[in-house]
């Protein structure tokens, strides 16, 4: 950290909140929130003689609430600046009848009340996400205490505890009495795997904290007792099983099974019931204190980054990747990056490692100073454009602008655009063309696919990345599907225009299928919202028209899903042999007719 504060080519905004991010790869535009810090962040030495005199007393963040500030502080001892900070809603004022005690004591005169806000605009041409993460709060499990009793702490709690500039200076004690402990306990996966209160994923770092913190403590205090409650060990990393097997051989006893219920004794020690599933047995424990190795959730804040940066979320929440084994490190949004916690759960290693990858992909995208894009991107004919803005409104890449008040065309962005049809799709206008997987392209496909005997076909619009690529799989697995299924590829489900729908029932197909990549999946950010949204609105027009909405499917298939693929396209069988050749005949007859008979 000291480093980065000191390299002549990172500037490091501190106390700062990204407020807005503009533009694209090579050009984006950020927003900066600095707060004020009421102090000269120059002149400061972080001298202490402030800290001294101010008489405001606050729990200590950095240590878990276990120690106290004041309201003029530094967030951590190696903190860079190295400069203190006033919170100005602690201060009691920097009037000198009020206060200003800090404005005194400060022989530098350092202490400037006048400071203000400010809004700082970088112009940067890629961006790294190191939004780190949040600790669960236990909180909520209220059969562990930890909000009752005090003897129960948290894994960071604990962490603080026994780290040489925490709160007791490295002296394990407990909280009640202020005495070390001689047997300690710790529950995993608290606020990690599990279905019901918490978060359904593993927090991945949990098992192997654990296990550094009882050989901490056998080092120190090899006589203490120590237990450990757990569902599973996961210890798959270099070294990591030796760790385990180490603290073992130390005497520290794993008991397979997640407690149920923790009391408080009259010692204030507590009681631990516990079903050891190993042995089947319910068994209490006492322990002297409890730690609760709880997981991780995605930092506050992602979620406004992830609007303003155009970027997908994971249904965790974490922030999702373009390809998780071949741009693991990528946002699908071109020139953003992701480093640490804010991908998914992450050890320090891992964060390094993936720090190292972000940096690198950055520095060679910056190096070359220009980029290649694919050639399939939208483009706008002015002529039918009508300034609506609704190619702009459905863009997951904010790569279309509009002036809509001055009725001026629609500009796309080709270095922004990654070219998922989307816009081409929802365009009521027929006002945008896409180079590549154009609207003649597909519309022939589709033709010459249903040319003979269109009442026998299966017509499928499958997205190139989960869908097409499931139907590949199928393939390659040498799995069963009828013969009579016709794939049409597209780059993204986004692409499939309603009219294509249309087209395909005037040509007698008995049953469409469009397919794309899991809700949450697309590789175009959230592109099959709007495939989602349309089919809904086709399915309602089909029924008004009285066509079977149901000849009209919509599938989501991954790329790993090829016996879904082979499945469902046996149930697509079955559908189009319900569906007769009269049905066929009225289907067409009622979309031949012209649009104003339709209503
Ligand atoms: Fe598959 Fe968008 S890329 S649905």
């Amino acid at each position: 950290m000291t480093d980065v504060g000191r390299h002549p080519k990172i500037t490091l905004h501190t106390m700062s909140e990204i407020s807005d991010v503009k533009g694209y790869v090579g050009n984006f535009k950020v927003k900066i929130l600095k707060r004020a810090r009421y102090v000269e962040e120059k002149e400061c030495t972080a001298c202490g003689d402030c800290v001294k005199v101010c008489p405001v007393i606050r729990p200590d963040e950095f240590n878990m609430g276990l120690s106290s500030r004041r309201a003029i502080f530094s967030p951590f001892p190696q903190a860079v600046p190295s400069a203190y900070a006033i919170n100005i809603n602690e201060c009691l004022g920097h009037n000198p009848s009020v206060c200003a005690k800090c404005v005194e004591a400060c022989d530098k005169k350092c202490i400037n009340f006048h400071m203000s806000d400010e809004e700082i605009v970088e112009e940067v041409g890629t961006i790294i996400v190191a939004t780190g993460l949040t600790p669960y709060d236990p909180t909520e499990l209220d059969e562990y205490g930890y909000t009752r009793f005090q003897n129960v702490l948290t894994s960071l709690e604990f962490e603080r505890l026994v780290n040489a500039g925490g709160p007791s200076k490295g002296k394990l004690i407990r909280p009640t009495d202020r005495k070390p402990p001689k047997s300690v306990g710790f529950i995993q996966c608290v606020g990690s795997r599990s279905l019901g209160k918490g978060k359904e994923y593993c927090s991945n770092t949990c098992c192997m904290n654990t296990i550094k913190s009882t050989l901490v403590l056998k080092e120190h205090f090899p006589d203490m007792e120590i237990k450990v409650f757990y569902i599973d060990i996961r210890a798959f990393g270099k070294g990591f099983e030796d760790l385990y097997m180490r603290s073992k051989r130390l005497g520290v006893q794993f008991i397979r099974g997640l407690p149920g219920n923790v009391e408080e004794t009259a010692e204030k020690s507590m009681r631990v019931a516990v079903e050891n599933t190993a042995t089947g047995k319910l068994e209490f424990h006492d322990l002297d204190m409890l730690v609760l190795a709880i997981g991780m959730e995605p930092a506050k804040g992602t979620r406004k980054l992830q609007e303003m940066l155009g970027l997908q979320l994971t249904p965790d929440g974490f922030f999702l990747e373009a390809h998780p084994k071949l741009q693991p490190v990528d946002a699908a949004t071109r020139g953003v990056f992701y480093a640490g916690c804010a991908e998914s759960p992450k050890d320090i290693k891992e964060s390094v490692t993936q720090a190292s990858a972000a940096a690198a992909r950055a520095i060679r995208l910056m190096h070359k100073g220009e980029i290649l894009t694919e050639p399939i991107t939208s483009e706008i004919d002015v002529n039918l454009c009508k300034s609506c803005g609704k190619c702009a409104e459905v863009c997951p890449y904010n790569a279309i602008s509009v002036n809509k008040k001055e009725k001026i065309p629609a500009v796309v962005n080709t270095a922004a655009c990654a070219g998922c049809g989307t816009c081409a799709a929802e365009c009521a206008f027929d006002a945008i063309i896409m180079n590549h997987y154009t609207d003649d392209q597909i519309t022939h496909q589709a033709n010459s696919m249903l040319e003979e005997e269109p009442e026998s076909k299966i017509l499928v619009f499958a997205c190139n990345w989960c869908s097409y690529a499931g139907a590949d799989y199928a393939g390659v697995s040498r799995l069963q599907y009828p013969s009579n299924v016709r794939l049409i590829r597209t780059m993204c489900s986004g692409r499939i225009d309603e009219k294509f729908i249309w087209q395909a029932f005037k040509k007698r197909a008995p049953v469409v299928l469009v397919s794309g990549c899991h809700i949450g999946d697309c590789h175009y950010i959230n592109a099959n919202h709007w495939t989602e949204k349309r089919i809904a609105k086709v399915h309602k027009k089909m029924e008004k028209l009285g066509i079977r909405p149901d000849r009209l499917q919509l599938k989501w298939i991954s790329a790993a899903e090829g016996i879904l693929f082979s499945e469902f396209m046996k149930r697509m069988e079955e559908l189009r042999k319900g569906v007769s050749v009269e049905e066929i005949d009225a289907t067409v007859a009622i979309l031949e007719k012209p649009e104003k008979e339709k209503k």
